[in-house]
């Protein structure tokens, strides 16, 4: 080897003893840097899994396919299987404001607006029994009014004061 060659073959040696050296750093700091991720989106599935089973757990008993589901239906009787009663509103002013006016504040679908005499005149002109009947009962002509504005829960009474209500500001 000449001179020149043996200081070629060193000076590569060296570059290349680096090279290795760089990259086996390399390695061990990605195994040293991999692990905890990987430990940690591990944790993470578990608690991320524990927290969907509780989101999606029923609330309730459950009816369970090819079972005796029987008892459920006792479970839903006795503990509030029943709507629960919302209450009521005092009189037929209320009644009108949280019920009738979805459809008859706007004239809604042909409902006849409240207060609109116009609207109102010929309706008036049934009399107040017809009326009562046909928000008691519903009515089908130009629109459709439901039976008690849709609100079962409304009493005779409600109804037919929300009917007055609406009535005299038609007048
Ligand atoms: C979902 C919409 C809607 C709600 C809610 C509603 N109405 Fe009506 N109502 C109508 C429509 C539509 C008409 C017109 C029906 C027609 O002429 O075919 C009407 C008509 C009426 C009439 C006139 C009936 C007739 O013989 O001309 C009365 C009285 C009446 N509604 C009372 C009420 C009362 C009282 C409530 C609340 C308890 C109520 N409405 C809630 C849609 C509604």
């Amino acid at each position: 080897m000449s001179k020149h060659d043996s200081k070629f073959f060193n000076t590569f040696s060296v570059v290349i003893g680096v090279l290795v050296a760089i990259t086996l750093g390399i390695m061990a700091l990605a195994r040293h840097i991999g692990d905890p991720f990987e430990q940690a989106r591990a944790e993470d599935d578990k608690s991320l899994r524990a927290a969907v089973a509780e989101r999606t757990a029923p609330t309730g008993p459950v009816a369970i396919a090819g079972k005796d589901n029987s008892a459920l239906a006792i479970v839903a009787s006795t503990a509030g299987g029943e709507a629960p009663k919302a209450a009521l509103p005092a009189n037929g002013e209320e009644t009108y404001k949280s019920v009738c006016t979805a459809c008859h504040a706007q004239g809604v679908a042909g409902a006849p607006k409240f207060g609109d005499k116009a609207a109102w005149v010929a309706r008036l002109a049934q009399g107040k029994p017809t009326l009562y009947d046909h928000a008691l009962n519903g009515y089908k002509n130009k629109g459709v009014m439901p039976a008690r504005g849709g609100n079962p829960a409304l009493t005779d009474d409600l109804v037919k004061e929300a009917v007055d209500y609406m009535a005299k500001a038609a007048q």
